[in-house]
C-alpha cells in the first residue's frame, strides 16, 4: 500500500507513524514544505484522554512525550487586582517543536519517508499513484480548496484578534489575565510548556485591537506593547515571538471529509478555537481513528467512510464547545464588572462542558467560595436560592416552561390541566407556567388550545391556581398569546402547523404571508381597527388572569405567533407605522404590553418571551434581540424569557446543549436585565452552572418536565438538599429519597480465612 501524506504537522506525522507501525509493508511518504525548526507557535496542551489514546496506540511516542511534559493542576484567573485559583484540573503541555521532533524521530525509526522543505504535489496527482492520500495540510488546506465542491467547506471568521507569544516567566498554572485598558478589555492566557518558559497568547475583540492601534504595529512593536499592557502579570519578564502576528481565528467545517482516495485530517478538516486547547488533540485523535479504521476495514473506501462516521460527531461536539468558548471571549467586556469569583467561575464554565459539579469535584473550596460570594446559604446549591421579581419571590430558579397541551375544550382548561399543572407545582419548580393561553377563539393555534376570554375559562383557571396556591411558596404564571398566522392548525400529534382539514377560521397577521407557502392559509393584514380589537382582547384576558389568581403574566412574543410576527422583518413587511424598521415593528407588541401592564396588578411581575434570533437570513439577530429586550424593559418588563426561532419554517437552528443561553446571557449582562434561559437545559448541573456564572436568573425547562413532573424535587434529592428551596409535599415525604436499586439477597462474605 502506498500512502502520501501532505503536511508534517502533528496530524500528518502521527498518522504516518501509526500507519507504518500497524503495517511495516506500507510505503509512506510525508511532504512538509517547512523545515522542522520553523514551526509556528509555542506550547500545546494535551488532555489526559488524548494521552490515554496515544499510550495505547504507540507507547514509544507516549513515553517520549511523558519525559517532556510540563504538568500542572491549577487555573488562576487574575482580574481587577484579584487572583482566584481553581485546582484539580490536570493539564499537560509540550513544546510544539518537541512534539514534532518526537514524531519525526518516530517516523524515521519506523521507516517513513519525510520530505521536509518540499511542497507536496497536488493531491489529485498523488491520488493517481497512491492508494491513499491524507491531506493533513492545516487550516489553510490547499487540498480542501482544490476540491471544495466535494468537501463543501464553511470557513467562519471570528471577531477577536490574537497573537501567540512566549515568555521566560515560569508560570505554575494556566493563567488568565484580564486587562481593562482605555481601549477596552484584553485578555492573555498563559501556561508553562517547558521548564522556565510559558506560552502567552494575547487576545481581544477586533474593535479593541483597532482602537488600541495594534493593527498598525509589526511583530516587534506588538510584542513591546503587549509587554507594557501585561507588565504586572509578567513581573518584568519579556515576551518573544516566533513569526507571530495578529490573527482572526477561522472555524473550518467540512460537510464531507473524503473524496475518492483523498481524506482530510486535522485542521484541514476542522478547527477548534485554541481557548479549549483542542486542535492538536483533535488532529492526533483523527490520526488514531484513521489508522484504526484502515486496520479494521477490508478496503480504503470502507475505512474512509468509517473514519468520517466515527470522527464527525466527536469533532462537531468539540467545535460546539470551542465556539461557545470563543464567543464568550468575544463578549468578554460584558462580564468585566462581575464579582471576581463569579467572573472566574463564568470563565471556567464558558464552553458549557465544564460544569458546577465538575468544578466542585475538582476543587470543592473553589466552588464553595464562589457560592459564598453569590450568597447561597450553607449546603444550598445555587438553583435553590430564591429570586424576586416585583412582589413575587420564587423559592428556586426552576421554571416549568410554557407547554401547549392541546387538551382544552372550547378554550376551557379541564381536569387534564389541573392534574398536569398541579403535578408540576407539587414537583417543586419555583414557577409553573401555563401553556400559551389565547386571548380569543381566533387567537388559538388549534381547536385544543386553552383560552381566557370568557367566565367559564376564568373559573376553570381559578381552580388550577387555587390548587397551586394551596401549598404556600408555589407560584403559577399565565402566558398570554395570539396565534397570528400560525393559527387554525391541527393538534400537535395530528400534524404540527398543518391547516385543519375543516372548520378553519380566518387568520390575522402583520402582513399577508402564509407560514408554509402554498400549504398554510394566507392571513389578512391587520388594519387599525383589527389591531385595536386584539389589544383590547389582551387587556381583557389580563384582567381575567389577575382575577383568576395568576402570580405572573408573560406576554408571548416568540415563535412566530402574532406578536412575534410583528417583531421579525421576515414576517412583518408593513410600510406603515407598525412596520418598516425595528422601532415600527416593536410598536404593536409594545402597545399590547402597555395595555396589559396597565390592568395587571402593580405588584405582580410581567415577563416577555422573545425569539432572540430567527436562525434565518434577514431575520431577527442577537443584536436586534438586545434592542427588543431593551424596549420591553423600558416599558416595565421585569424579565425577558429568551427563546429562539420557530418564526419561519426554513430556519437553521444550531441545536446543542443549552444552545439558546448565550442569547439570554447577552441580554442579562449587556443590558443588566433579569432573564429566563430556556432550551436544552436538562440537568440540574446545567441550572446550577448557569445561575452561578451569572448567565441567567431563572432556567425554564420544558421537555424534562414532561419526562419527570418532580424534576426539581429529584434534583434536590440527588444533591442531598432538603432546605426551603425545594420542600417535598408533606404527603410525599416518605418518598423523598431515591428508592434503592440493585439490591441483592445473596449473603455477604463475613469471614476471610487465611489459607
Ligand atoms: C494560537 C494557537 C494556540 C494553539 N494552542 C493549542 C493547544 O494548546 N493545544 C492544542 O491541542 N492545539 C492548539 N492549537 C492548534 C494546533 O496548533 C493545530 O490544531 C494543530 O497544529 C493541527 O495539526 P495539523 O497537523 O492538522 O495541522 P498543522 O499543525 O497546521 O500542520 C500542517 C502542516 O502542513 C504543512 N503544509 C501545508 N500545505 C503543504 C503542502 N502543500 N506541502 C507540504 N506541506 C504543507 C504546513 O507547513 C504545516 O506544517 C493552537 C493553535 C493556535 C493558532
Ligand atoms: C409540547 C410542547 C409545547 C410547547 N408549547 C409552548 C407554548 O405554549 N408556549 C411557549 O412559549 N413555548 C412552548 N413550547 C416551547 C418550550 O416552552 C421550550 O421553550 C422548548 O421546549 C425548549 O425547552 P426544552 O429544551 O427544555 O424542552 C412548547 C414545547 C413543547 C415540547
Amino acid at each position: 500500500m502506498r500512502v502520501a501524506i501532505i503536511g508534517g504537522g502533528p496530524g500528518g506525522l502521527y498518522a504516518a507513524a501509526l500507519l507504518k507501525r500497524l503495517d511495516p509493508e506500507r510505503d509512506i511518504t510525508v511532504w512538509e514544505r517547512g523545515a522542522p525548526e520553523d514551526t509556528f507557535g509555542f506550547g500545546v496542551v494535551l488532555s489526559d484522554e488524548t494521552l490515554g489514546g496515544i499510550e495505547h496506540a504507540d507507547p514509544v511516542v507516549f513515553r517520549a512525550l511523558q519525559r517532556e511534559f510540563t504538568r500542572w493542576d491549577d487555573i488562576d484567573v487574575h482580574h481587577r487586582g484579584r487572583a482566584v485559583t481553581s485546582g484539580g484540573h490536570g493539564f499537560a503541555a509540550v513544546d510544539r517543536r518537541t512534539l514534532l521532533a518526537i514524531l519525526h524521530d518516530r517516523c524515521r525509526d519506523l521507516g517513513v519517508t519525510v520530505r521536509t522543505r518540499e511542497a507536496a504535489p497536488a493531491a489529485e496527482r498523488l491520488a493517481r499513484d497512491h492508494d491513499l492520500v491524507v491531506a493533513a495540510d492545516g487550516a489553510g488546506s490547499a487540498t480542501r480548496a482544490a476540491h471544495a465542491a466535494v468537501f463543501r467547506p464553511t470557513l467562519t471568521g471570528h471577531r477577536c484578534r490574537y497573537i501567540w507569544l512566549a515568555t521566560d516567566l515560569a508560570l505554575d498554572a494556566f493563567r488568565f489575565e484580564i486587562a481593562e485598558t482605555e481601549h477596552g478589555v484584553m485578555q492573555a492566557h498563559g501556561y508553562p510548556y517547558r521548564p522556565g518558559v510559558s506560552t502567552f497568547i494575547v487576545e481581544m475583540h477586533e474593535d479593541v485591537w483597532r482602537r488600541a492601534g495594534l493593527d498598525r504595529l509589526d511583530e516587534a512593536e506588538s510584542i513591546a506593547r503587549c509587554e507594557k499592557i501585561f507588565a504586572d502579570a509578567l513581573h518584568g519578564h519579556s515576551l518573544r515571538g516566533n513569526r507571530s502576528r495578529w490573527i482572526a481565528f477561522t472555524t473550518v467545517v467540512n460537510e464531507r471529509w473524503r473524496h475518492k482516495n483523498i481524506v482530510l485530517l486535522g485542521d484541514a478538516a476542522h478547527t477548534a478555537h485554541f481557548s479549549i486547547g483542542s486542535g492538536t488533540k483533535l488532529a492526533m485523535e483523527d490520526a488514531l481513528a484513521l489508522a484504526a479504521c484502515l486496520h479494521e476495514q477490508p478496503g480504503v473506501p470502507e475505512a474512509l467512510a468509517a473514519y468520517e462516521a466515527e470522527r464527525k460527531p466527536v469533532v462537531a461536539s468539540t467545535q460546539r464547545a470551542a465556539r461557545a468558548s470563543l464567543e464568550w471571549f468575544e463578549h468578554l467586556e460584558q462580564y468585566a464588572a462581575q464579582p471576581p469569583r463569579q467572573f472566574a467561575f463564568n470563565l471556567l464554565t464558558r464552553s458549557r462542558r465544564v460544569t458546577h459539579d465538575n468544578l466542585r469535584l475538582r476543587d470543592a473550596d473553589f466552588t464553595a467560595s464562589v457560592e459564598r460570594e453569590f450568597g447561597t446559604g450553607p449546603d444550598t446549591p445555587p438553583m435553590f436560592t430564591p429570586f424576586t421579581l416585583r412582589g413575587l419571590t420564587l423559592r428556586n430558579r426552576v421554571v416549568v416552561s410554557p407547554m401547549d397541551m392541546y387538551s382544552a375544550t372550547d378554550g376551557t382548561p379541564g381536569d387534564f390541566h389541573l392534574v398536569h399543572l398541579g403535578a408540576r407545582a407539587l414537583g417543586g419548580a419555583g414557577l409553573v407556567m401555563t401553556e400559551m393561553v389565547c386571548v380569543s377563539p381566533e387567537g388559538r393555534i388549534t381547536p385544543g388550545c386553552a383560552g381566557l376570554w370568557n367566565d367559564g375559562q376564568e373559573a376553570a383557571w381559578r381552580r388550577v391556581t387555587d390548587f397551586v396556591h394551596a401549598r404556600p411558596g408555589s407560584a403559577i404564571g399565565l402566558q398570554l398569546g395570539h396565534s397570528g398566522r400560525k393559527g387554525s392548525t391541527r393538534l400537535m400529534w395530528e400534524g404540527i402547523d398543518q391547516p385543519l382539514p375543516e372548520g378553519n377560521w380566518p387568520l390575522a397577521a402583520p402582513s399577508p404571508l402564509p407560514y408554509h407557502p402554498h400549504v398554510s392559509q394566507v392571513p389578512h393584514a391587520l388594519d387599525d381597527a383589527g389591531l385595536a380589537a386584539i389589544r383590547e382582547q389582551f387587556a381583557a384576558s389580563a384582567v381575567r388572569g389577575a382575577r383568576a389568581g395568576f402570580d405572573l403574566l408573560e406576554l408571548h412574543c416568540a415563535h412566530g405567533y402574532l406578536l412575534s410576527s410583528f417583531l421579525s422583518p421576515l414576517t412583518n413587511r408593513r410600510t406603515d407605522a407598525y412596520g418598516r424598521d425595528l422601532a415600527g415593528r416593536l410598536r404593536f407588541p409594545l402597545e399590547v404590553f402597555d395595555a396589559v401592564r396597565e390592568v395587571w396588578p402593580d405588584d405582580r411581575p410581567m415577563t416577555v418571551r422573545i425569539s432572540a434570533t430567527d436562525w434565518a437570513e434577514g431575520g431577527t439577530t442577537a443584536d436586534d434581540a438586545l434592542e427588543i429586550a431593551r424596549a420591553f424593559a423600558a416599558h416595565g418588563a421585569d424579565a425577558i424569557d429568551v427563546s429562539t426561532g420557530q418564526v419561519v419554517p426554513d430556519e437553521a437552528p444550531d441545536y446543542g446543549r443549552s444552545y439558546q443561553t448565550p442569547y439570554a446571557d447577552r441580554i442579562r449582562n449587556e443590558l443588566g436585565l433579569p432573564v429566563i434561559a430556556v432550551g436544552a437545559i436538562s440537568s440540574w448541573d446545567d441550572v446550577n452552572s448557569l445561575i452561578l456564572a451569572g448567565r441567567a436568573d431563572l432556567c425554564a425547562l420544558a421537555r424534562p418536565h414532561l419526562y419527570d413532573p418532580n424534576w426539581t424535587l429529584h434534583a434536590a434529592a440527588e444533591q442531598g438538599y432538603s432546605g426551603p428551596g425545594a420542600p417535598w409535599p408533606l404527603p410525599y415525604q416518605a418518598g423523598s429519597r431515591r428508592p434503592p436499586t440493585g439490591r441483592t439477597d445473596a449473603p455477604r462474605p463475613r469471614l476471610t480465612l487465611d489459607v
